[in-house]
Order: C-alpha cells, then structure tokens, then sequence
C-alpha cells in the first residue's frame, strides 16, 4: 500500500525513544509531516537531530514509539525494510557517489539494479533529473570533477530516481563552501514548489523562512516547539526557540556581511 494517494501524513511519528548506552538522545520525539509539507528541524548540536532522521528510515533502531513512513510501519518488525526505504530518499553532508561512474551512471544505478527499470527508460529519466537540479552539461562527467555543490546536488538526482514518496535531508549544504551552499538550496526551493515532501534538518534559516511550512525546534530529545516559521521568527512561545533562532539570523547576517 502506497499512503501517497491517501490523505494521511506521509511521515507520522509518535513518541520515538532511543538511548546510545545510559544517555536518553530522543525522549519522546513526536512529529507528522502531512503530503506535499516541508518542514525544517533545527535545533542545538546533539539535541538528537540526526539520530531521528536515521530512526525515520531504520538507519537506526529506535527503542519505543511508532513510525510510519509513506504508508511503511517502520517499527514493525514485520516490514519489509529495503522495500519500505525505496520510498525514503535520503541525503546527508557526504555524498557517497560512486567515484568510478560518470553522473548520468550514477543517477541510472538504483532505477536499473533495484527497481529493474530497462536502460532506456533509466537514462531518460536520468536526464530528466538532471536538467532538474541544474546539471544537464555535466551527465558524462566523472563526479571528481565537479564542485562540492554540483556532487551535492547529483546526490539529490540520484535519490529522486527512486521516486520517493519523501525525501530526508540531513544538514546538506553544512559540508559546503558558503559560495556553493546557494545552489543547492535553490535545487531544494524547486523541489518544495513541485510539491515534493521534504523533512530537512538545516540551520540555514533565511532558506527555512522561505521554504518551510513548518519549523520544528528540537532541544535535547524532544520537539520543543513547532509552528510556520514567521510565527517561530516573530514570537516563540519558548524561550530557547527565540534564543536559538536569534543566534541563527546573527550569524547569518555576520557572515553576508564579510563575504560582502
Ligand atoms: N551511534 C551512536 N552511538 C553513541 N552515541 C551516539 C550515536 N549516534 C549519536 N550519538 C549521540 O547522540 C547525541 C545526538 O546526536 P545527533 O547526531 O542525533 O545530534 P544532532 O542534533 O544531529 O547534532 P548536530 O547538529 O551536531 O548534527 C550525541 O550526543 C551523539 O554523541
Ligand atoms: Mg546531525
């Protein structure tokens, strides 16, 4: 079952627990992200961003609570995983592309091995995607050869090949000279406006205050707050969101100033 053509949420997650050892990093995180949403997570380094976004597609397994991603119950043991991850695209800072493939290869790779989809087919599409994220001109080239950007953004061709119902982005500009960070955020704006579902941690928050339906603040395991951005910006009704979304638009502002 496909839940893409249902009116649920495509990602529902309920009270999710999870413990490296004796430290508790998600103590009951709750979050939906309903069809053609886009919501940004934000929050301070080890409030457990990452660790969530892993549980989402059983990259890890969390403890307690209940997970269903397009139509998957995640933490049922009786789910198909491999099969339910098909429909979770999934991007973090490092792009693993396959260093010996041309772009245009490693965008064709999982249609043509997973999803068996025949050559032709593959490399249109392929190119489909690739005029998609800017990147038409470079299909024959080796991905050495491009900028950290342009890797970034055949990373996310390479995942819409897929078809996901939902693409996950793990911070993918914070490995990225300031420079580069614009086109992959322009990439990530278009897909938002073709109605992709998108559940993107970044502290990138003038992009977030474009493109996000939704922010939702984490702090130390838990969504402390989550609302439209303009709201968040405007008038947090947490302390530490206001505080945390203060530092950012700082910081933001410090570094336009000297690249200025
Ligand atoms: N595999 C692991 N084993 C043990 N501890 C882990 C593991 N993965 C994460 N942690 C711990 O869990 C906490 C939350 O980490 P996580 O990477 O989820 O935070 P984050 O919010 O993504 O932070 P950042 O903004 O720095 O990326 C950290 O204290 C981290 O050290
Ligand atoms: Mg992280």
């Amino acid at each position: 079952m496909n839940m893409s053509s249902t009116t649920g949420p495509i990602v529902l997650a309920e009270d999710v627990q999870k413990s490296f050892g004796a430290n508790r990093i998600l103590k009951g995180v709750d979050l939906t992200v309903a069809a053609g949403e886009v919501v940004v997570l934000m929050g301070p380094s080890g409030s457990g961003k990452s660790t969530f976004l892993r549980c989402l597609n059983r990259l890890t397994d969390p403890d307690g609570g209940r997970i269903v991603v397009a139509g998957s119950v995640m933490t049922d043991p009786a789910t198909n995983l491999p099969k339910a991850r098909r429909r979770i695209g999934f991007v973090s800072q490092h792009f693993h592309l396959y260093p010996h493939m041309t772009v245009l290869a490693n965008v064709m790779e999982g249609p043509r091995t997973v999803l068996r989809v025949p050559r032709q087919v593959a490399r249109e599409r392929g190119r489909d995607l690739l005029a998609r994220v800017g990147l038409s001109d470079k299909e024959a080239a080796m991905p050495w050869q491009l900028s950290g950007g342009q890797q970034q953004r055949v990373a996310i061709a390479r995942a819409l090949a897929m078809e996901p119902t939902v693409m996950l982005f793990d911070e993918p500009t914070s490995a990225l000279d300031p420079e580069l960070t614009g086109e992959v955020l322009d990439t990530m704006q278009q897909l938002a406006l073709d109605g992709l579902t998108m559940l993107i941690v970044s502290h990138e928050i003038h992009f977030a205050s474009r493109v996000a339906d939704r922010l939702a603040m984490f702090d130390a395991g838990c969504v402390i707050e989550e609302g439209p951005p303009e709201r968040l910006l405007r008038s947090a009704s947490q302390e530490r969101t206001g505080r945390f979304l203060a530092r950012l638009m700082s910081w933001e502002s410090d570094l336009a100033a000297t690249s200025r």
